[in-house]
């Protein structure tokens, strides 16, 4: 695995990649982005082995992004283990590390912002103002310094992803196209608990409380789907969740999938069910397909 940290060794490290096509095929090569803030976890080696399935090459980076941090988020505390990123990333067959400082990411002048308006603006975008801007702004940063075939992201978190996808729509991004950024499905514990790195501050009893949260939204979706009122089952929803040892819930919504506007009942397009909850100083979020 080669890694770059400046923009020029980024480019010659594509274009090697771009001249070799690993099917042995005449097609120029395709190049998988797996965009990350490091700390790597099981979740992020999903998103790996997803685009070396997809792509002949992987390019991931790992870029912890001062932009994205509001003023009350603690970017000093947020882990940097480059060192252990790199072996993992390496290991799952990585072709090229991006691995910028804030300087080469945002150089002195840099005076722009990329803004998605409401579908950025509900749910975490609430209680982070200004996050989903900077995740606007690197994310298109990165499409345009690595120009991948595809990029590749969790849909776990779900927000995040419908506003990249809605970036790149509205922008007539074309490496990648809309269509070619993945939303890999949530991993999961055995339990039904999607796999977070803030799991790891759970108590054990708030562990085991915390699977409430999958096993409260699968009911509510079905009794959604079977005809409920969809309010009556978000108001069941967080009620079991209070009941289940959350302390509160902040938003438990069914939306369009695209747009995230709220939905009162189940139509004709596709619908997803949001979650965010606290227990203890833990907030967890979750996502469904509904329908
Ligand atoms: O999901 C993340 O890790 C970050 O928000 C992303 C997409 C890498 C942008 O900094």
């Amino acid at each position: 695995m080669q890694t770059a940290n400046t923009l020029d060794m980024l480019r010659n490290n594509l274009a090697s990649l771009r001249a070799s096509s690993g099917a042995g095929s005449a097609s120029p090569a395709t190049i998988g982005l797996v965009p990350t803030m490091g700390a790597l976890h099981e979740g992020h080696l999903t998103l790996v082995r997803a685009a070396r399935a997809q792509c002949d090459h992987v390019v991931a980076s790992i870029f912890v992004n001062p932009t994205q941090f509001g003023p009350n988020e603690d970017l000093d505390a947020y882990p940097r283990q480059l060192a252990e990123d790199s072996a993992m990333l390496e290991a799952e067959g990585v072709a090229l590390l991006w691995a910028p400082d804030a300087a080469a990411m945002y150089p002195d002048g840099f005076a722009s912002s990329i803004r998605v308006e409401g579908v950025s603006e509900g749910f975490c975008g609430a209680s982070r103002p200004g996050h989903f801007d900077g995740v606007a702004t690197v994310v298109c940063k990165l499409f345009n310094q690595v120009q991948p075939s595809h990029a590749f992201f969790g849909a776990k978190d779900y927000q995040q992803l419908a506003v990249i996808r809605q970036m790149a729509r509205d922008l007539d991004l074309t490496a990648p196209h809309v269509d070619a950024i993945i939303g890999v499905p949530t991993v999961r514990e055995p339990d039904g608990l999607a796999m977070s790195s803030r799991n790891r501050y759970l108590s054990p009893e708030q562990r085991r409380q915390a699977t409430t949260l999958p096993t409260a939204m699968r009911a509510a979706i079905a009794q959604i789907e079977q005809g409920d009122d969809p309010s009556d089952s978000l108001d069941g929803l967080h009620a079991a969740l209070l009941a289940g040892g959350f302390d509160s819930v902040d938003y438990a919504s069914l939306v369009d999938a695209r747009s995230l506007q709220g939905l009162t009942e189940l139509g004709g397009s596709a619908a997803r069910l949001l979650v965010a909850a606290r227990i203890g100083g833990t907030r967890l979020i979750d996502n469904m397909a509904v329908g």
